[in-house]
């Protein structure tokens, strides 16, 4: 079977792209990152798109007037590519979804959707939210991406406990080594083609 072909979407530290680039240098994870795509210029994903041989894109928001214009172009880059899906990684522009991308492309949210979740629900403030809500559990979520912010429906979670100890860097820590394994898992299932969508419901035969 031929990997999947997969753009990844960037603007941050890029910790999320960096761990999939080692489960795929593993053999874990059957896809070919064909592009990276970063919203920002100095975006430290950038890095270890290079030093694994990646092709980057910039797709700054400044350079694109409304958001049909700048969705157009984010997913132009992947047309070019040959994507089959798109992978957001710390990526925090809202983009409108075209009908060829629809349910090929995902995201990960640090919180267990629809908790915590939608416009402004994004890094420490997710976990800070968390802590002062005084929740029992957090996690993360993978899901689909359609036009509204954490929407799309559900692919995997995964929780954790909150500890009356936690600052918001300590349920990152704890809820990022989540991060670490459910996204990859879930992404090798879609190269795999073990997911089927049934409007919200995901049925996935098996992961890893
Ligand atoms: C994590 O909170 C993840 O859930 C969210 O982006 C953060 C990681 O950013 N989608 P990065 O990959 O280190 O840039």
């Amino acid at each position: 079977m031929k990997p999947l072909r997969i753009a990844v979407l960037i603007s941050g530290a890029g910790s999320t792209l960096k761990n999939l680039i080692q489960w795929k240098a593993r053999g874990e994870l059957p896809v070919e990152i064909a592009t990276v795509i970063s919203t920002r210029e100095d975006a430290g994903g950038l890095q270890y798109a290079r030093d694994a041989d990646i092709p980057t894109e910039l797709a700054l928001r400044s350079d694109s007037g409304d958001p049909q214009a700048y969705s157009k172009k984010i997913f132009d880059l992947c047309r070019k590519r040959s994507v089959g899906l798109v992978v957001m990684a710390g990526f925090v522009q809202h983009v409108l979804i075209p009908d060829d991308f629809n349910n090929r492309v995902v995201n990960i949210h640090p919180a267990l959707i629809p908790a915590f979740c939608g416009k402004g629900f994004y890094g420490m403030r997710v976990h800070r939210a968390v802590i002062e809500y005084g929740a029992k559990l957090s996690g993360c979520t993978v899901h689909f991406v359609d036009n509204e912010y954490d929407h799309g429906p559900i692919i995997a979670q995964r929780s954790c406990a909150v500890f009356d100890m936690d600052t918001p860097e300590s349920l990152c820590k704890r809820v990022g080594e989540l991060e670490c394994q459910l996204y990859p898992e879930a992404i090798a299932a879609i190269a795999r083609d073990q997911i089927t969508v049934e409007g919200r419901h995901v049925h996935v035969r098996a992961m890893v």
